[in-house]
């Protein structure tokens, strides 16, 4: 399972929003699994990783996505908690991102942390799209699961559409307020200017269709001279969890954002002291489709290339930080990694 070095980077897709604005759900859409059943509470505690390969994002998006026009191996979704205490996890998941989801529920519109995630958006200059979620929600809606947003918005009553039409334009109004020039995503000639807003449901699937041939478009127009960078060198990531896993010891769950990472790599964490030196013993791989944080049979691989969501596992991470820098030394000299990761 080795990481094909002339390949593209994958995008990293970080999906923001307010607490209960169907985040997880949308991103549950996506994977086809039920993770939002296994978590405590209503609240996301953690920033998870999803890796979703091409070929399935191609076959949710049916026709609107045909693999052989993307080079990109797919996208690597990062879903935040929207709990107004979890700041923190919210803007290293946006700093992050390549690109971004801001999630909205079309009735609740913008709220606290729409605002504090748009924030995060302007301040890392991250090209996002606005996923105007729970259109199933508008009085009336007659649901066609699965299905492309004019297909189904075609075949509401007049006064459904009216209604979906109101809750879009102040979403849309909302954003002119922030500074951003927004648009419902098909009158949207270039993303790099305006904001394009997808109705979808997280719970019919209605819209995903578009929401991923969006994304896809937006990684591959704009983010392409980044992806073809070299991801074969030593590689760069950030810790997101520090997490006890059985006959491991602490583990680090990290996002591998450039370069490769490979069993027997020696490795600088950041730490609550000093930087953490230490050699990786396991790499612990979700499987496509699985979910990072509740995923326990893990897939062991020799190496791994960004980007990627991965568990670490080697001596000596106690002291490892959430949101801490992580390096591989590989060829490079040990003081001025560790001195990297201090400056980070
Ligand atoms: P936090 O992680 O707590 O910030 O919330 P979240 O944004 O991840 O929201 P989550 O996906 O947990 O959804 C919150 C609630 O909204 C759940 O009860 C979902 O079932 C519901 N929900 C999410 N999306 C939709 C949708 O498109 N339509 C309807 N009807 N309900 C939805
Ligand atoms: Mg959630």
């Amino acid at each position: 399972d080795t990481h094909d070095p002339t390949s593209l980077r994958t995008p990293i897709v970080a999906v923001l929003g307010h607490v209960d604005h169907g985040k997880t759900s949308l991103l549950d859409k996506i994977r086809g699994s039920a993770v939002i059943e296994g978590e405590a509470g209503a609240i996301t505690q953690h920033i998870g990783a999803t890796a979703v390969p091409l070929d399935i994002i191609s076959s949710i998006a049916g026709d609107l996505v045909d693999p052989d026009d993307f080079d990109l191996p797919g996208l690597l979704f990062i879903d935040t908690p929207g709990h107004h205490s979890f700041t923190t996890l919210r803007s290293r998941g946006g700093a992050l991102a390549d690109i971004a989801i801001l999630v909205v529920d079309v009735n609740d519109g913008f709220q606290p942390q729409t605002l504090e995630a748009l924030d995060i958006l302007k301040r890392s200059q991250t090209p996002f799209i606005v996923a105007a979620n729970k259109i199933d929600t508008v009085p009336g809606w007659d649901p066609n699961e699965d299905t492309p947003i004019n297909d189904t918005y075609e075949s509401q009553s007049e006064r459904v559409r009216q209604r979906l039409d109101e809750s879009l334009y102040e979403i849309i109004g909302n954003l002119s307020d922030e500074g951003f020039s927004a648009d419902l995503y098909w009158r949207v000639q270039n993303f790099q200017r305006n904001v394009g807003v997808v109705p979808v449901s997280a719970m019919t699937g209605e819209g995903v269709p578009d929401l991923l041939t969006v994304m896809m478009g937006l990684s591959q127009r704009y983010m392409k001279e980044e992806m073809e960078i070299d991801v074969s060198g030593p590689g760069v990531g950030t810790v997101l969890e520090v997490k006890e896993e059985k006959g491991f010891g602490k583990t680090v769950d990290i996002v591998l954002y450039d370069g490769t990472i490979k069993e027997d790599d020696t490795i600088v964490v950041g730490g609550q002291n000093d930087p953490i030196v230490t050699e990786v013993r396991a790499l612990l791989q979700p499987r496509p489709l699985a979910e990072i944080r509740t995923e326990s049979r893990f897939e062991n691989v020799d190496e791994v290339g960004a980007a990627a969501g991965i568990k670490v596992a080697a001596p000596e991470l106690g002291d490892a930080m959430a949101g801490a820098p992580v390096r591989v030394v590989r060829d490079r000299d040990l003081d001025d990694v560790i001195e990297e990761v201090q400056a980070e």
